[in-house]
């Protein structure tokens, strides 16, 4: 029986939880209760989750976090279920779904709609979401993170190397170490956690956010969006065959569940995640054939790059990706050299796109946050001021979704907009409020430890890597001042 799971790995171990059984199309198959649908699948050697919708050509997993549809298949009758982010359950009847998929055993009674009430509300349990939790919470405030995600943490649970970025943002701690250190400085009294709950719906009654047998409606006073990014796609030939995937998503797999995404590798792009990915597939056994990069130098650092240079892998300066080859997976790729017209074949079951990230903002969207195009910042992004809040009263926007950028920034820019809104609260301290002088001693810390936090901002942004968000926040500034003249 073919199993793809990483046994041995030099950083990670992986805690599976107890064998069982489910069926894919009728056929027995078997998986771990702390593995997603799509792991298991791929542990089982399948990557064709459905077919599309009006060429019925085979779709696979792309991004690993609910975002891209890419693995939407039918589970116990109810179609278009995320399954790279849907927990395998003993028993459980899975179609591979063609087109849109039917209905045929969807519940008839509606979710039950259950109303909870909090102070502030945060969306995505990322580096983002969480410092602004450990802002607010420390302020006295009920908190509630929800994340769509089974696992806390955002991209921080699959990042095994040790983080670049500031010293006071855990610079030289593994990726996968930093939530609980953050989680370690929230109050945890004043906080509740949902997973596997996606917020989908900003209404004047409150926040929806959908559970595996709730609707929850969330009334609060403020809500913080920290929903991160989704990964960039690339237009090729083929580029929608299983085996394409994003970086992000080859992470999920090999670094969250222990699955090998496949053996052999051709990766895009040479930014640090490409590279950074890159190492960590030769870490999960994987085949690096090459780093394929557009521009005449690499994108990301050296020491990323040196570390798979020593490790013989190539990375083909002013190459690029022009045709994936197979028919219901991936069996190659065919790479252009740009200068030369060159043509080169490689045999890989594996290609991975690091290209870079846009910021998600439908919900912002749907709120009626007003968005603008920004290059330097990702793309459509939610205008807002310096302390994160949008163009919707109460409603706040942090780290990638505010701005493509990295931990270290998401981080501070978390908990400066955590600050602003325990500010705007009045600070609920554990102090005796009646005694004004200590509530205006608590906020005029509050205040200095916010300028604190955006100095230090401003001091990891001043780097070659940094200029391009700071001109992404000058033109921020620029439109956010227009708005508010008309
Ligand atoms: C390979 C790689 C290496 C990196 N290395 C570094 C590094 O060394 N140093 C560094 O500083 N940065 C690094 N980064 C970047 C860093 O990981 C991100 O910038 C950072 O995680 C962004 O944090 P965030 O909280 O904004 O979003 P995320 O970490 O993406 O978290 C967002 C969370 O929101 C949840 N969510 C989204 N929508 C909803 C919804 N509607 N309802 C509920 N939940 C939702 C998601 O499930 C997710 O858990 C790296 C990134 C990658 C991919
Ligand atoms: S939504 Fe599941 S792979 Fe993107």
């Amino acid at each position: 029986m073919l199993d793809n799971r990483i046994y041995e790995h030099p950083i990670l171990s992986f805690d599976r939880g107890k064998r069982i059984k489910f069926f894919l199309d009728g056929k027995e198959l078997f998986g771990y209760e702390n593995e997603t649908i799509g792991a298991a699948l791929h542990a089982n050697g399948i990557t064709m989750l459905s077919k599309s919708l009006n060429l019925n050509r085979p779709r696979g997993f792309f991004c690993g976090i609910g975002k891209c549809s890419s693995c939407l298949m039918t589970v116990n009758g109810v179609p278009n279920e995320r399954t790279c982010i849907l927990p395998l359950k003993e028993g459980m009847d899975i179609h591979v779904q063609e087109g849109k998929g039917r209905a045929i055993n969807v519940r008839k009674d509606d979710k039950k709609v259950i109303t909870e009430k909090c102070d502030v509300l945060i969306i995505g349990s990322g580096p983002a979401g969480l410092s602004a939790a450990m802002e607010t919470t420390n302020y006295g405030l009920a908190t509630i993170v929800v994340d769509e995600n089974p696992i806390v943490g955002g991209q921080l649970i699959k990042q095994t190397h040790r983080f670049f970025g500031s010293e006071k943002e855990y610079a030289g701690v593994r990726g996968i170490d930093i939530s609980p250190l953050i989680l370690e400085n929230c109050n945890r009294k004043k906080l509740k956690f949902y997973t596997m709950a996606g917020a989908f719906g900003y209404y004047p009654e409150g926040v929806a956010v959908e559970l595996e047998d709730q609707i929850k409606l969330i009334k609060t006073q403020k809500v913080i969006v920290a929903g991160g990014a989704q990964e960039n796609f690339l237009i090729f030939e083929n580029n929608d065959l299983p085996g394409i995937y994003g970086a992000g998503g080859v992470q999920t797999l090999m670094n969250v569940y222990g699955v090998k995404p496949g053996n052999r590798a051709l990766m895009v792009g040479s930014g640090n995640v490409g590279l950074i990915v890159s190492y960590q597939l030769l870490q999960a056994g994987v085949e690096v054939k090459c780093v394929v990069e557009v521009m005449d130098r690499i994108g990301g650092y050296y020491v990323h790059a040196a570390k798979l240079k020593r490790q013989g892998v190539p990375i083909l300066l002013r190459h690029t990706i022009e045709e994936a080859i197979g028919n219901e997976k991936v069996e190659g790729a065919v790479v252009r050299d740009l200068e030369s017209g060159e043509k080169k074949c490689f045999e890989v079951d594996l290609i991975c796109i690091a290209v870079g990230l846009t910021p998600s903002v439908q919900l912002l969207q749907q709120a009626g946050c007003k968005t603008v195009y920004i290059p330097e910042l990702g793309g459509e992004v939610a205008l807002h001021g310096e302390c994160y809040e949008t163009t919707v009263h109460g409603l706040y926007v942090v780290g990638d979704t505010s701005a493509i950028e990295e931990a270290s920034s998401a981080m501070l820019e978390g908990r400066i907009a955590g600050i602003s809104v325990s500010l705007d609260l009045d600070l609920n301290l554990d102090i005796d409020l009646n005694l004004n002088l200590n509530h205006l001693k608590a906020t005029k810390e509050a205040l200095s430890k916010r300028e604190e936090l955006r100095k230090e901002l401003h001091e990891i942004r001043d780097s070659p890597f940094g200029k391009k968000i700071v001109a992404g926040e000058e033109k921020m500034k620029k439109l956010v001042e227009a708005y508010y003249e008309h």
